[in-house]
């Protein structure tokens, strides 16, 4: 769901067949059947067939539909990646396992991936600079010129700061001093617990970032 807006965001752009007739537009309807299936492995595998169908379509859009460094493709990107992670967690509920627990810096940067809600960032001000090695997020990631991360000190991180929206940030939110939006620009707000989350894990020690015994959701 959290892709829709992004995918009819593009649609509307496009074409419907020639560039002097109609624009194109967002088709999305239910599916013809809700059901469920009873088993609660089938309802995986249910899921997993949808995700895997909406995987084989991205691939077949990639290249003449979705060129090099177009929109289409950095979209294109952004939801195979988001799949790929979803059918790991759909394979191993499948199994009756229970999917791996995200901890440490993957969950900061699930917590960020979901704050877009599907929308595609290197289209806009700056790029997902979360997109890399934790050592390398906490000791130079940036955006628009500002350090992300002041290791040791949560409270007065920018990326802290930009999802409370405090100064610099909260121009769109009323906060004396806010020069920068709230981030995520002009999205819902991150939960306040998750927000927590981030800066304690900028709090901990570089030892105890990584220990997994630490990490507590
Ligand atoms: C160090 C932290 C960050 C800084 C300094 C920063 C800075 C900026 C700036 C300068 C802009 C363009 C102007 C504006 O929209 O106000 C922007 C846009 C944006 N940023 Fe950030 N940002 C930060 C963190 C984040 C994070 C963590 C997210 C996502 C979870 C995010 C999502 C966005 C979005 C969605 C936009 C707007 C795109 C649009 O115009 O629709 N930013 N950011």
């Amino acid at each position: 769901m959290a892709h829709l807006k992004v995918i009819s965001e593009l649609l509307i752009g496009l074409d419907l067949d020639t560039a002097d007739g109609g624009k194109a537009g967002p088709p999305f309807e239910l599916p013809y059947g809700l059901t469920l299936p009873e088993r609660e492995k089938d309802r995986w595998r249910h899921h997993l067939d949808v995700v895997t169908a909406a995987r084989r379509l991205a691939v077949t859009l990639e290249g003449p539909a979705a060129p090099d460094g177009s929109r289409e493709q950095v979209i294109l990107k952004g939801l195979a990646e988001r799949d790929s992670a979803a059918l790991a967690v759909l394979a191993a509920l499948r199994q009756g396992s229970s999917p791996p627990a995200v901890t440490g810096f993957a969950k900061v940067q699930q917590i960020l991936d979901e704050g877009l809600r599907g929308l595609a960032l290197e289209c806009f001000g700056h790029n997902e600079f979360w997109h890399t090695d934790e050592g390398q997020f906490i000791a130079a990631a940036s955006a628009a010129g500002l350090r992300a991360v002041k290791p040791g000190d949560g409270a007065r991180s920018n990326l802290v700061l930009a999802l409370r929206g405090d100064k610099p940030f909260g121009s769109d939110t009323g906060t004396p001093g806010g020069g920068f939006r709230r981030m995520p620009g002009g999205r819902a707000p991150i939960d306040p617990t998750r927000i927590d989350f981030i800066k304690q894990w900028i709090e901990r020690p570089p030892c105890c970032r990584t220990c997994r015994a630490n990490q507590s959701d």
